[in-house]
């Protein structure tokens, strides 16, 4: 992977004072392929596509299909026909919760490190619809406890509905080993959908050797734009998934007191869409598609093992998840007991433009249970940074704590 012409890609690494962007678990940057393909949307055929039959409706129903299928094929989905797109990884993730047709007492598992987004629905089917939610508790390093996992799996029984978890975690890097929860999950008669927002942009993700039900991702954090995710499922489970959202595009035809519905993914694309964004989207993929995903991630690990080594053993700071940055992708995330976490980002930011994210991030739950209401420091390396940028990071981190001591 050649990380010099990488950076020529993004406007935002070329030329000189050049921040050290290391909140890619929030959202990437934009290489200029996508910038193009958006502006190409609302420069040459500003239209509606999948309806209008004049030439920019054909066009834009054009690159709305090869966006579909570039995303098909590197996901490795059988059929182009199970790639939904939508405005993000939480839009995908509700659309399994409340899609699916529950009754009371069925279960649904997650770990205990799950971003809000494949938990919150959880909570509100367990409020309003009486469905039985329950925690997998992580092993102390929050690395998967596939014994107790399979322990709970089953105590449940035939009440074991659906299997939701991250296949990384946004708080921590960590990894479930999804291959063998999809194999106990289907063992005991049950679904597994993937939360796949921090996994798909920093490794391959075949969804058939994985072999899982349903997939959630967010395109924004795989240099695809902003409001843009997806959600791939089986062909038989969409084709039976109540679409949340109705109206127009989600039916073949409708009477006064009828409707048809219309084959996924139309289903689930309610009203008109973001076409610039799922053009976009599929340039994004084409790109990344170019791009040798193990290095990816052999990439950021190293990047992480600077990092680590640099902030380890500095006073008052904990790692959050295993100290081996192999257990943790791109992901340094730091407890800092008794350092004001926002404070440090904002002075990493002014002293030397190196950008992290502080706080919850969205994973209040796990932060809740263990006292640390302060959040954390998260840097997230991504295929563009450098090694000079994770030392920069370290380096910079070390003064500012030792300025506090
Ligand atoms: C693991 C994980 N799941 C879900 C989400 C939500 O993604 P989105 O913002 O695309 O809805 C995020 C976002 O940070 C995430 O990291």
């Amino acid at each position: 992977m050649n990380i010099k012409s990488i950076r020529e890609d993004f406007p935002t690494l070329r030329g000189d004072d050049v921040p050290a962007y290391l909140d890619n678990a929030c959202v990437t940057l934009k290489p200029d392929c996508v910038i193009e393909a958006i502006t190409e949307y609302y420069t040459k055929y500003p239209g509606c596509g999948g309806r209008s039959v004049h030439s920019y409706g054909t066009q834009v129903s054009k690159k709305v299909s090869d966006s579909r299928r570039s995303l098909a094929s590197f996901i490795n989905a059988p059929s182009v026909n199970e790639v939904v797109f939508t405005k993000n990884a939480t839009q995908s993730l509700n659309q399994i919760a409340h899609g699916m047709k529950w009754s009371e007492g069925d279960v649904v598992l997650t770990t205990d490190r799950e971003h809000n987004s494949n938990l919150v629905p959880w909570l509100q089917l367990e409020q309003e619809q009486g469905i039985d939610h329950r925690v997998v508790p992580s092993n102390a390093d929050n690395t998967f406890d596939l014994e107790s996992f399979e322990e709970i799996c089953s105590e449940v029984g035939n009440k074991l509905k659906l299997v939701s978890m991250s296949h990384v975690g946004n708080l921590d890097g960590v990894s479930t080993p999804i291959k063998e929860i999809a194999k106990v999950t289907h063992d005991h008669g049950a679904l597994i959908a993937v939360d796949g927002a921090q996994s798909l942009p920093h490794m391959k993700v075949d969804v058939q050797d994985l072999d899982i039900d349903f997939i959630a991702f967010s395109i924004h954090k795989m240099c695809g734009p902003s409001g843009m995710g997806g959600l791939w499922g089986k062909a038989e489970l969409l084709d039976d998934l109540r679409p949340i959202q109705s109206g127009g595009q989600t039916v073949v035809t409708s009477s006064y007191d009828s409707l048809q519905w219309a084959k996924p993914p139309a289903r689930f694309e309610g009203g008109l869409g973001n076409f610039s964004g799922m053009i976009g989207a599929g340039a994004a993929i084409d790109y990344l598609e170019k791009i040798d995903m193990d290095a990816v991630h052999e990439h950021e690990v190293k990047l992480n093992k600077i990092m680590t080594s640099g902030v380890k053993d500095l006073n008052g700071i904990e790692i959050i998840g295993p100290e081996d940055a192999k257990l943790r992708g791109g992901i340094c995330s730091l407890l800092l007991h008794e350092l004001p976490v926002h404070d440090i980002a904002i002075l990493l930011d002014e002293a030397a433009a190196v950008m992290v994210r502080s706080g919850l991030h969205c994973v209040h739950s796990w932060f809740n249970d263990r006292g640390h209401t302060d959040g954390s420091l998260r840097a997230s390396a991504y295929m563009y940074n450098t090694e000079e940028e994770a030392r920069l990071f370290s380096d910079t981190l070390e003064e500012i704590v030792n300025a506090f001591s």
